[in-house]
């Protein structure tokens, strides 16, 4: 835990048994309180009686009581860190002091209070009246050790209906090296050598503080109501060390102080408006910014090296440029008077939308001209749209619970495809890839859960972290688009702004959406969508094309008894014979008859969900399917694209489903040798790639490579003039083709392209400019050539990564290691990412990701994940979500039973030890492996049979 913080020993022993037993307290108390919601399962109060009755205990669920509302906090917070250690006598300390004063009201007389806190020891506590000042007593307080991380005070006196109190906490806590809560993280700056001494750059250690409070880690930082819709409006000052810069949620004023003979600052930050602790931050740093002077004032902040070599300027732009824009779409100005986006080295998640003050990956914010990709590029202006459109959706309306985390998530994703636009980016399409593919995927499994979920359903700190997943995001932006569509995006811009200006400061459910949507419409825009975000999944609907017979069905991998409800779809289509869209709408599961899918003509063909609008595949009688394929050969331009891609993928994915003979998917990718396009490619390469993963330790695998490469040397040909150039071709999605040509074709052995990639990397390698190679071909032709190479291009590239120091650079270094066959470089790769010296922790999940695709590194990377299980969900055990992106990742080939017992060991083992960790994950990727082990078995042959016949 304590790995490489520069912690004294004994201090990280401590903590190491600290968090030891505190882990088995809380599982005790997590099974106690499973006992206790088991049998006691949570009610609603029972109507208004006796008002004498004065409540006590803990609540039933894990819940806060409603009888105290807070209104302001007043916070002081005192981190006793150095951001540098400038001589030895200096100490370094990861304490931290404080003590908040919160204002409460009082709904209902009471003698106890409940608020949360977790990690701290809260030293003194105070309770008194607004009004006069006078203190009541308090006999007791405590922090309840368990899932709940209730901090209970007993006052002697009850709390009167109506008054308002002041609740004061004294509280010491400890800067944690994981990356939640309030943690410490290092990183090193290069320092100048004084030039008459002639001595070379020195690296030199760095620290800083900074938080990651959601979903629940406020109450790590001070005692506090660490739910959604507890809002409050916070005052901060954070007193820190000459050095360093504070910055919070609001605009700070600094002053130099002494305090007990020591010299400090004390920043004091204004008030901030009314808003939920999760969304609050602190950051301590030695960091410098750049800014914007307009009216709202925009800064960009992080390491000093990076804001000197102007990597900060590409975010600052951008930021203003969205700004602008969300301004006009929402019709509500940006609320608060500043924002700062700071780029961390490590950080858990991709970026984190704290109001006004906004965290990301380095990667995620920070942009160099002469290594960036075009992907890099376009990462940064997609996350800065996502974050900034959370600043609306979230932070100025936040869901009740988090049962709803889908209208922050899927809402942020959504509105950042048109935030871009400003900025020149047209994604629009993209979003099909990007979002609805992915979400399809998991949505089409058994353990996937709906959009919006019960309250009561969640409860718990891991309850609430698994939602951040695929569905919340991609699936919450894939239905908010087919919505769109369905009310008409005017209409639907329009009930957005409603509701942001009906609900900003306050708290929404999703039906509050519904309601100001359908204001806008007349069509029924709630009994459409409480479909789509109650029902789990998505339906495939069928169509019978001789008939016209049509059905809907819950469509599911693993073909186990499906839900049997009905989506409301809203389907449209053209047919050959009349290329103009049409739309229907099939409410019931059917089947049934549908006069206008009936095909007339004995070549006319049908092609429903034009642009992949609507969230649901489509699976047609063969015989249509087989026209439409024709069609692609003849004259693919008569399909969208959407829908070239979508064919595709839908095809694969109704084969997996044991609805469609594998045979007509791999058929529809025999015209891509004439299509040049991205969407459709990437949809295919997507799905091969999966054939790849079920058979690449196959005798099937010979005649997939043999077919891949005669499939790809058309595309590879197209752009080979700029690829041996180490140049690229103009449009955004060409230039993502041509990245995918090189890495189809080197990766299944088209001779020239491994040559070209070694040519390419020797003349990078011997050359005075190191950029020789377009940054956005270096991940594929140091991948080309670390696979065909040997250890001296390993340490070269390792050489190369280490001396990088831009993260977009370094990551495709990374990926690029990744790709060497040799066993044990990958196992040596592997211990890497123990050592954060080495690989940084926010790293390591994607090093090891990246490592179990590879066919050689799979076996490797698993059993690497299995031995340090422990460590691994103690590093990350708050940070579910990469967990379950790992599980997912070294599990992807799963298809054999002893690959399905392994899981289900672990799975045992993580049951017997009471771990809920990442175990939705965990089931869903042991349904995958079922499914996998099914389908492989059924279809080995058949797909051998294809390809050797395409050969
Ligand atoms: C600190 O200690 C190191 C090694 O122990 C020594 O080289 C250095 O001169 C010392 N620096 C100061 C400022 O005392
Ligand atoms: C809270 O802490 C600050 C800073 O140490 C101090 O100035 C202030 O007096 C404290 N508040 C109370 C009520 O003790
Ligand atoms: C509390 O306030 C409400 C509304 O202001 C009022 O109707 C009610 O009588 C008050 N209750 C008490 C016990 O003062
Ligand atoms: C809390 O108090 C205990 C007992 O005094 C002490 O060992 C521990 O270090 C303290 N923790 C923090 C975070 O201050
Ligand atoms: C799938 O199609 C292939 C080739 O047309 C055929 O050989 C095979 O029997 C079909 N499989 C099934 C299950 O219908």
């Amino acid at each position: 835990m304590a790995k490489g913080t520069g912690m004294t020993k004994v201090l990280a022993v401590g903590i190491g048994i600290l968090t030891v037993s505190s882990v088995c307290g809380l599982v005790m108390m997590a099974v106690m309180y499973k006992i206790q919601i088991d049998n006691y399962p949570p009610v609603s109060p029972p109507p208004p009686i006796k008002p004498t009755v004065i409540p006590t205990g803990p609540p039933q669920n894990l819940r806060l009581p409603d009888h105290l509302i807070p209104e302001s906090y007043k916070v002081f917070i005192q981190p006793y860190l150095y951001a540098a250690i400038t001589n030895n006598y200096t100490n370094q300390s990861f304490a931290f002091t404080g003590n908040s004063t919160v204002r409460v009201k009082c709904m209902k007389l009471s003698k106890s209070i409940f608020l949360h806190a977790q990690d701290l020891n809260v030293t003194t506590v105070e309770v008194r009246k607004s009004d006069s000042n006078e203190k009541l007593s308090v006999i007791s307080y405590k922090i309840h050790h368990n899932e709940s991380n209730f901090f209970e005070i007993q006052l002697e006196d009850a709390m009167s209906k109506n008054g308002t109190y002041y609740i004061f906490t004294k509280f010491e806590g400890e800067l944690f090296d994981g990356l939640d809560g309030f943690y410490v993280s290092q990183y090193t700056e290069k320092v100048k050598a004084k030039e008459e001494e002639e001595e070379e750059d020195e690296d030199q250690k760095r620290f800083l503080a900074t938080s990651m409070l959601q979903p629940t880690n406020a109450r790590r930082v001070f005692p506090c109501f660490d739910e959604p819709a507890l809002k409050a409006v916070f005052d901060i000052t954070v007193i820190h060390r000459p050095g360093t810069v504070a910055m919070s949620n609001a605009e700070g004023d600094a002053d130099q102080t002494e305090i007990d003979g020591e010299e400090w600052i004390v920043t004091k930050f204004e008030e901030t408006p009314i808003m939920s602790t999760y969304s609050l931050a602190f950051t301590v740093s030695d960091f410098k910014c750049i800014m914007t002077h307009s009216s709202t004032k925009m800064h960009v902040c992080a390491r000093k090296d990076a804001i000197e070599a102007g990597h900060a300027e590409y975010s600052l732009k951008v930021t203003e440029d969205i700004l602008k824009q969300y301004q006009k779409i929402f019709g509500l100005n940006y609320p608060l008077t500043k924002i700062h986006q700071i780029a961390f080295p490590d950080i858990s998640v991709a970026a984190m939308e704290n109001w006004g003050v906004i965290s990301y990956q380095e990667s995620g914010l920070l942009y160099d001209k002469y290594t960036a990709s075009t992907f890099d590029q376009e990462r940064v202006a997609t996350l800065i749209a996502r974050e900034l459109a959370h600043q609306w959706f979230g932070n100025l309306v936040t869901m009740r619970w988090w049962n709803d985390l889908w209208l922050n998530g899927g809402f942020a994703t959504y509105m950042s495809y048109f935030g871009v636009e400003a900025d020149g980016w047209d994604l629009k399409d993209l979003i099909v890839l990007r979002e609805t593919q992915t979400a399809f995927q998991v949505d089409s499994l058994n353990s996937s859960h709906p959009l919006s979920l019960q309250e009561n359903d969640v409860q718990t700190s891991s309850d609430i972290t698994e939602l951040f997943d695929a569905i919340t995001y991609s699936k919450g932006a894939a239905v908010l688009r087919m919505l769109a569509t369905f009310m008409t995006q005017e209409a639907f811009d329009n009930g957005i702004r409603m509701y942001l200006a009906k609900f900003e400061y306050k708290n929404a459910a999703y039906k509050d959406l519904l309601t100001c949507l359908q204001k806008e419409t007349k069509e029924d825009v709630e009994g459409f969508m409480s479909t789509w975000i109650e029902q789990v999944g998505y339906p495939v609907i069928t169509i019978i094309t001789q008939t016209g017979e049509t059905s809907q069905e819950h469509f599911l991998l693993k073909q186990t008894q499906g839900h049997d409800f009905a989506w409301q779809v809203h389907i449209r289509y053209f047919k050959a014979s009349e290329l103009t869209e049409k739309t229907d709408f099939l409410k019931v599961k059917g089947p049934v008859r549908r006069p206008h899918f009936q095909l007339q003509d004995k070549d006319d063909w049908l092609l429903a969900n034009i642009n992949c609008v609507g969230f649901f595949r489509v699976n047609y009688d063969e015989e249509n399917w087989n026209k439409l394929r024709m069609q692609l050969e003849r004259n693919h331009h008569v399909i969208p694209i959407i829908n070239r891609g979508q064919l595709i993928d839908d095809a694969f994915n109704i084969a997996r489903a044991h609805r469609l003979n594998v045979t007509i998917a791999l058929n529809l990718t025999k015209y891509l040798v004439n299509d040049t396009e991205y969407i459709p490619w990437e949809s295919a390469l997507k799905n091969l790639d999966h054939l790849i993963l079920m058979f690449d330790r196959s005798e099937v695998y010979g005649p997939i490579t043999k077919y891949l490469r005669k499939l790809i040397t058309q595309l590879y040909d197209t752009f080979e003039e700029y690829t041996i150039n180490g140049t690229v071709p103009e449009k955004h999605t060409d230039q993502y083709n041509q990245v995918n040509a090189i890495s189809v074709a080197c990766s299944n052995g088209l001779t020239k392209c491994i040559t070209m990639a070694r040519s390419l990397f020797e003349n990078d390698k011997n050359s005075s400019n190191k950029f020789s190679i377009h940054p956005n071909l270096r991940k594929a032709i140091y991948c080309s050539v670390i696979a065909n190479g040997d250890e001296n291009d390993w340490e070269f590239a390792w050489e190369e990564y280490k001396r990088a120091t831009v993260a977009a650079e370094k990551d495709k270094l990374r990926y690029a290691l990744s790709c060497t066959k040799e066993i044990w470089l990958l196992n040596r790769y592997l211990q890497y990412t123990l050592d954060p010296s080495k690989i940084r922790k926010t790293d390591m999940v994607s090093t090891i990701n990246y490592i179990a695709k590879n066919v050689a590194g799979q076996p490797l990377a698993w059993d690497f994940v299995r031995g340090h299980w422990s460590y691994i969900t103690q590093e990350y055990g708050a940070g579910v979500i990469s967990l379950g992106s790992l599980l997912d990742a070294v599990t992807k080939r799963f298809s054999t039973d002893v690959e399905l017992e392994e899981l289900k060991q672990l799975q045992r083992e993580q049951e017997e030890k009471k771990q809920g960790i990442a175990a939705r994950a965990l089931e869903q990727v042991i349904e995958r492996t079922e499914a996998n082990i099914k389908w492989v078995k059924e279809n080995k042959q058949i797909v051998k049979d294809w390809f050797t016949g395409e050969l």
